[in-house]
């Protein structure tokens, strides 16, 4: 086992089981690449970036321990040189799988990343019409780099019939090419890291019908909720000449059939309360309150978020400016911190966000600020998984509001980080984490500017035990449904449903 910590965790121990268990070696799938290669600023030496926190940070330790590779777009500055053939033995001081690169131009990028993937899907999963785009061309280059993505899971599996996990939105067509035209023996699973969301909605995508023939190429396909399964049962019923069991969430389709489950991702819950409980965090936040000029009576609520317009930011900041204006007393006494961190720049969408994000932060702290108080600090720094740790320990207050989000991790994170006098979480009833969450959150609808603004001050005043009692229930949810429980349930689903299939390929046999 190359990860000591992973082999003292249990639940570590029985996600590895749950995927051994299946017949196959797993090769997962996914844009983005757990360890990407770089050049040193000084010597110009070849680096390597390793995950930093997220899915790719909780598969990797998972991996490390089964024989399985990896295939993802090389997206690092030095990936190339790193790896000739784009096959690279990773991690790199104990090498222990595969990761297989893809290579993609420029254009493919534009068309597959930019275009298909976050100015049609993103935007259409969260329900955002208005702001779906579509042109032929992205689609084409979409539609290439899945051929390509799939083409290199063939690589991988050299001659095998392997299990592959495909992840996210970037890939809805490889399924369904893998299944037709490279390994039609292949076991394939799929997880939809967005919502999914009604056919009134999903039909707007002029290409429906060719993501959900993609998806149904899988054996098995997993949403974060019990609604974005059903809502995906009711666009295949509304689109495709297909059969949907709705009672047992299976749709047959084209001779085949896909099994649709919920399953709530989660995080490497432990990891972060470790990181959360060493005195570099506690350190972390002193500082941060001091460079800042934080003072001792004042209190912090806390967003970090991707600087995405699903987030919901700009109506977080109308209820802040409604709070400090219509409740003066908390002018001096609270003050709100964004950590944001820039993604997809080069999208107008996000580029424009990002800009009047700015803005309005330096207008609200024109307004209200005062020589010893800044109302929101904001930064955009990089910072460490400790590093953020601390600001999550030492936040009194979480405010995660997003309009639609398909679960929303960092609510687990804040969570999982409250060692020692718990905060309370503010959380938008349109993430998928409410579901879960919503007996220790207070529940807030995002569009409802004053009551976010009353739940912030409501929240700041809760009385003690009542916070320690909402803490702990949180923290026993993330907990138990952690990321290595969801990777565990995944797999047993997977397993059942790969005997079921060899049971029913056995007996049509013997039947002829
Ligand atoms: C969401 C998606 C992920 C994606 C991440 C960051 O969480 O579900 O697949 O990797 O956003 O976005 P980016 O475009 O930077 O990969």
């Amino acid at each position: 086992m190359a990860d000591g910590s992973a082999a003292e965790d249990g639940n570590v121990a029985d996600a590895v089981r749950a995927v051994e268990s299946l017949d196959g070696a797993p090769i997962v799938v996914s844009n983005r690449e757990p360890y990407s290669h770089g050049y040193d600023d000084d010597d110009g030496g070849i680096t390597v970036d390793r995950p930093a926190g997220g899915l790719t940070a909780a598969l990797d330790p998972v991996m490390q321990t089964v024989e399985g590779s990896w295939v993802a777009w090389g997206d690092g500055e030095a990936d190339r040189e790193a790896s000739d053939d784009g096959v690279v033995s990773v991690p790199p001081d104990d090498p222990s799988y595969d990761l297989h690169r893809v290579w993609l131009t420029d254009e493919q990028l534009d068309g597959y990343y930019r275009g298909i993937s976050n100015r049609t899907l993103w935007p259409l999963c969260h329900s955002d019409t208005a702001r779906v785009h579509f042109s032929t061309d992205d689609w084409e280059r979409y539609r290439t780099v899945n051929c390509e993505f799939a083409s290199a899971v063939t690589a991988a599996a050299d001659g095998t019939a392997p299990v592959v996990w495909f992840q996210d939105y970037h890939l809805a067509l490889a399924p369904r090419v893998l299944r037709e035209r490279l390994l039609p023996d292949a076991f394939a699973m799929h997880f939809w890291h967005l919502p999914w969301p009604s056919w009134d909605v999903f039909r707007v995508c002029p290409r429906a019908v060719a993501v959900l023939d993609g998806l149904l190429a899988n054996d098995l396909l997993g949403f974060h909720t019990p609604d974005y399964c059903r809502q995906f049962l009711d666009c295949a019923e509304r689109a495709l000449d297909a059969a949907v069991d709705r009672e047992n969430g299976i749709v047959r389709y084209r001779g085949g059939s896909t099994t649709v489950r919920p399953f709530r991702l989660g995080i490497d819950a432990d990891a972060i309360r470790d990181r959360a409980e060493t005195p570099a965090a506690a350190d972390f936040w002193d500082e941060f309150r001091a460079d800042h000029g934080i003072g001792e009576h004042t209190q912090v609520a806390l967003g970090v978020d991707r600087l995405d317009y699903t987030k919901g930011i700009e109506r977080r900041f109308d209820a802040l400016e409604r709070l400090w204006e219509r409740s003066p007393e908390w002018r001096g006494r609270l003050t709100f911190v964004q950590k944001g961190a820039k993604s997809r720049s080069s999208i107008p969408a996000y580029s424009r966000l990002q800009g009047r994000i700015t803005e309005r932060i330096e207008a609200i702290n024109e307004r209200f600020g005062t020589e010893d108080w800044q109302p929101v600090v904001f930064t955009t720094a990089m910072l460490s998984e400790d590093d953020l740790a601390g600001l999550y320990r030492g936040a009194d207050l979480m405010l995660i509001t997003p309009v639609r989000d398909g679960m929303n991790l960092v609510a687990k994170e804040y969570v999982a980080s409250q060692v020692d006098d718990p905060g309370v979480l503010v959380l938008s009833e349109f993430a998928g984490a409410a579901e879960e969450l919503d007996e220790g959150a207070m529940i807030v609808n995002p569009y409802d500017v004053d009551a976010v603004a009353d739940a912030v001050a409501r929240g700041l005043r809760l009385p003690d035990a009542e916070r320690a009692h909402r803490a702990a229930t949180l923290d026993e949810r993330v907990h138990e449904n952690d990321v290595f429980a969801w990777i565990t349930r995944q797999f047993r689903t997977a397993r059942a449903v790969q005997q079921g299939k060899r049971y029913t390929a056995t007996r049509g046999r013997q039947s002829q």
